[in-house]
């Protein structure tokens, strides 16, 4: 007994030697703050500076303001670097006033800043912005910490008529992080109503983009919201390294063309955590991306989460390894989709959609190679009709996706003649159907091979697809 209880006292002696040698070690390593210069130049950045009347509305110099907020200790910037409140550079914050100048002056100082750099739009206010564009390279890393509330103008007229118009967009800019608990109003009701969509016989033309990222590599968006947008939220084009977390998005389910996120060309995406409610896909994943990662995703309304769509105007796409894991798709038109038009080249292979629950949806689960928009007059659906090429789909696994659907064609693989879908695989699927007539829930397959189907329901392919399932129509979406 007296042995075992010294044994185990040497034990707890040796246990507390360890604990202390491992935190003298710790201690004895340089923090790596301890090499960053211990500048605090804090600027305006607290509610205290703001409340006690610093918020100059001419553009003051900053060496003033930082002078002004070495007095405001207590704000939580970064531990090293600089932070510039917008209103130090003249912006009003008043929601009416044009905010503008002041965000590029502000975006302009933090970009040529030698050491890090946040801009910082404070909470409690609100910034009229039009067209903003902040680009790089920067010399230093910079974030865009996002408090306050962004508003865009009604009336965008003017806006970027080459191509896509962009409200605010970072455009060649490395380590970017836009971050915070602030809002996007990017009022899009205007061009709502302004859309071919809504009214027939206006032009197609695009809407803005509401924050869109362009040749961004190791890019940060987290926690920010964004409201109706006029077209794309948020859009990540030409990025690599991009980590998209808990955004929230809010759009009318009505709202013409409007997709959460719609990430192209890009490489390494992750999107961590969103809740989409938007007029078009919650997420689309158009031409160019590969290896993107999306889990904890609600989404709805909308028209579900999308491959494409791909190969518009015979063009070449390329999409690979794309993995949808864990979604809460409901009130939807579809769910998991991959869209393709007839004449494209090139491929999409390498897509899961794993682990989803799907709630009246309309079509949980659908590959559609005869994908077809009737909001571009210059690409009428006839005259897809004839081509033949089209984009490879292939590799494709949807798993463990349960729900209802409102359609009684619960999975739809409607592939290309000259190019059928291969390795598909469908495996514990239980799709019920909320649609009143005739039994239950159905599944139309068109040039599709599978490589497994285990555990299905309804069984794959249950039912011939009709030739009016498979013409290119005009769908409403996009
Ligand atoms: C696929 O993408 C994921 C990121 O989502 C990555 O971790 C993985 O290595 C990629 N796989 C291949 C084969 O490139």
């Amino acid at each position: 007994m007296a042995s075992r209880r010294s044994l185990l006292a040497t034990v707890w002696l040796l246990i507390l030697l360890l604990l202390t040698l491992g935190g003298a070690l710790v201690e004895a390593r340089p923090s790596p703050s301890s090499h960053a210069p211990r500048r605090h130049l804090w600027t305006a950045g607290s509610t205290a500076s703001v409340n006690n009347g610093h918020y100059a509305p001419a553009a003051p110099s900053h060496t003033t303001h930082r002078k002004l907020g070495e007095k405001s200790g207590n704000n939580k910037a970064p531990k090293n670097g600089i932070q510039l409140d917008v209103g130090s550079f003249g912006a009003a914050g008043d929601g009416k006033s044009d905010d503008t100048g002041a965000f590029h002056k502000a975006w302009a100082e933090a970009c040529s800043s030698a050491q890090p750099a946040t801009v910082l739009v404070p909470a409690g206010k609100s910034y009229l912005l039009k067209e903003t564009s902040l680009s790089g390279p920067c010399k230093s890393k910079v974030t865009l910490k996002l408090d306050g509330t962004l508003v865009a103008p009604d009336d965008k007229s003017g806006w970027g008529t080459q191509g896509h118009p962009k409200w605010i967009s970072f455009d060649n800019v490395d380590g970017l992080t836009v971050t915070g608990k602030g809002t996007m109003d990017g009022r899009g009701k205007s061009s709502w109503k302004r859309s071919c969509r809504t009214n027939h016989k206006l032009p197609c033309t695009f809407a803005p983009a509401a924050l869109s990222f362009s040749s961004c590599d190791r890019l940060t968006v987290e926690g920010v919201r964004l409201v109706n947008a006029p077209q794309i939220h948020v859009w990540v084009e030409s990025c690599r390294d991009v980590t998209l977390s808990r955004l929230t998005i809010a759009s009318p389910g009505n709202s013409p063309e409007n997709d959460g996120i719609h990430v192209s060309r890009s490489d390494g995406v992750r999107i961590l955590g969103a809740r989409i409610k938007a007029g078009d896909d919650c997420i689309s994943v158009a031409s160019g991306t590969s290896n993107l990662y999306a889990t904890k995703i609600e989404c709805g309304p909308g028209h579900g989460i999308s491959v494409g769509s791909l190969g518009k105007g015979n063009t070449r796409a390329e999409v690979s390894n794309v993995t949808i894991d864990g979604a809460h798709v409901s009130g939807t038109l579809y769910g998991a989709r991959i869209k393709t038009w007839r004449g494209g080249t090139g491929y999409a292979r390498g897509i899961k959609f794993l682990n989803m629950v799907m709630d009246k949806v309309k079509n949980p689960i659908a590959i559609d190679q005869n994908y077809c928009s009737t909001s571009d007059p210059n690409e009428p659906c006839e005259r897809q009709q004839g081509a033949s090429a089209a984009v490879q789909v292939s590799d494709v696994v949807f798993s463990n996706i349960k729900g209802t659907g409102t359609n009684k064609d619960a999975i739809k693989l409607h592939c290309s003649d000259a190019f059928p879908c291969r390795d598909i695989v469908l495996r514990d699927i239980d799709l019920k159907t909320k649609a009143k007539r005739g039994g239950g829930a159905t599944s139309t397959c068109q040039n599709a091979v599978l490589a497994e189907s285990t555990n299905v329901s309804p069984a794959p392919c249950s039912t011939a697809a009709t030739k009016d399932d498979l013409v290119p129509r005009g769908s409403e979406d996009d």
